[in-house]
């Protein structure tokens, strides 16, 4: 017990520490996922112990390059059942089989699991250009839906929804939103062809052996682009006494929305008179997606603006496509339409220099508001 509360007081002074962690530490919920998927390993003493790992795996477990996996936030449990299986060959990879036999003993093996696993969440990438963001929706579809024709299993059943693992207590599946893609690529190439053999009950080649190497594409290609760290709704709470907390950490964009701070989709957005949206903006507008979906009471207002080149009415008319080409996408992603209102104020209110290239750039964009606190003024005068 008494080493319990000390691992827990360090995993407290670890996350204070990272002055970038993405947790809300004043959250107790979030405290509690993180000691959970930490173990029962002292995470001070892994770093320490670890300093030869991050040379590959990065010194808080988000490596740089796509070859070696990132550990950060990753289960524990997890972590510690693949160094195990590296040292006594279970899995197979020549370097790590000798990085694993640097560390036989238990202890530093918990420790080490414990420092990557209290890290700073892995994160996607954003996501670059259309040919990905076509495979990224591929993906995300093959992944939460499965392919009922050739019989391919949902991931999103073992591994929670965007990869985000399972909630406490069920540490089996490991975490793999915001993964390296040619990591991911690799591994479920070699789970299909029985080069890594060392998931329990063949759970994973029985899954990968109806994946092409397209499909396998399309997934890391998705799962390597989650917009990060887990944005998981709260589930309604359970009646049975101990309720299980989700894992809340607010994107800043939920924040300025609450605040009632507009969440600008700028210029280079937009293409020069054109409403067409470029595919960069696509984890701005999944994160208010994902605002609705946490606020019931919410409402929102987009409003589009256009820079000052052209006429009046061509930009007043162009301000209000913009606005329903965001309204659009917000619709075809399950926001209520009579939850939207949109309209176009033309070249009215810039927010930067007419006269540059950069201040045009900003002047056309669509500003999303909430109208979540003027309801609920309007509704307390009430
Ligand atoms: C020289 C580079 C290098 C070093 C140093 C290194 N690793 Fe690795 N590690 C790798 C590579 C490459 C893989 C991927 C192996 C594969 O493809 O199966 C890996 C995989 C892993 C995995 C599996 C991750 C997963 O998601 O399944 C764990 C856990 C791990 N390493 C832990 C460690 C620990 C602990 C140390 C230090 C004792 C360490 N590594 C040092 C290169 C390295
Ligand atoms: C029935 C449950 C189950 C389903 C469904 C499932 N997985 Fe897995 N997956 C697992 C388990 C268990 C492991 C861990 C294996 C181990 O312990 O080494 C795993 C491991 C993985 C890994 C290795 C992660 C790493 O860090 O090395 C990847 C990648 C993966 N799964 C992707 C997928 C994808 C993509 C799908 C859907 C096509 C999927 N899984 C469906 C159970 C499942």
């Amino acid at each position: 017990m008494l080493h319990r509360i000390k691992n827990i007081a360090a995993i407290l002074a670890m996350v204070l520490l990272a002055s970038t962690s993405a947790y809300a530490i004043e959250n107790p919920d979030t405290l509690s996922q993180i000691i959970q998927r930490t173990g029962i390993g002292d995470p001070v003493a892994g770093k320490e112990k670890s300093a030869v790992c991050q040379g590959c795996h990065g010194e808080d477990g988000n490596s740089a390059a796509g070859e070696f996996p990132k550990l950060a936030g990753q289960w524990s449990d997890y972590l510690q059942k693949q160094i195990r299986e590296f040292q006594n060959g279970a899995r197979v990879n020549e370097t790590m089989t000798d990085m694993a036999a640097s560390v036989p003993e238990f202890q530093d093996i918990f420790d080490i699991a414990a420092y990557f696993a209290s890290q700073k969440q892995m994160a996607g990438t954003p996501i670059e250009d259309e040919t990905t963001q076509k495979l990224y929706l591929e993906g995300e579809k093959l992944y939460t839906l499965g392919n009922a024709e050739n019989g391919s299993f949902r991931c999103v059943k073992c591994h929670g929804e965007h990869g985000s693992g399972q909630p406490l207590n069920n540490n089996l599946f490991p975490v793999l939103g915001g993964q390296h893609k040619d990591y991911l690529v690799k591994q479920l190439t070699e789970f299909k062809h029985e080069v890594r053999e060392n998931d329990r009950s063949g759970m994973m080649l029985r899954i990968t052996t109806h994946l092409t190497d397209h499909n396998i594409e399309a997934l890391a290609t998705y799962l390597s682009h989650v917009p990060a760290p887990v944005i998981a709704p709260a589930p309604p709470p359970p009646p049975a006494p101990v309720a299980v907390p989700a894992p809340i950490v607010i994107p800043d964009s939920w924040k300025t929305l609450l605040e009632e701070k507009p969440v600008r989709i700028e210029g280079t957005s937009f293409v020069t008179g054109s409403a067409k949206l470029k595919s960069k903006v696509v984890q701005a507008l999944d994160e208010v997606v994902g605002f609705i979906g946490q606020q019931p009471d919410a409402k929102l207002e987009l409003i589009g603006y256009a820079d000052i080149t052209g006429s009046a009415k061509k930009n007043m008319q162009l301000s209000l496509e913009r606005a329903e080409t965001v309204k659009k996408y917000l619709v075809k992603k399950g926001v209520p339409a009579d939850r939207i209102i949109a309209r176009g104020e033309g070249s009215a209110n810039p927010v930067g220099d007419n006269k540059t290239k950069a201040g045009r750039a900003k002047n056309r964009r669509v500003e999303i508001r909430s109208t979540i606190k003027v309801e609920k003024k309007v509704r307390a005068a009430e």
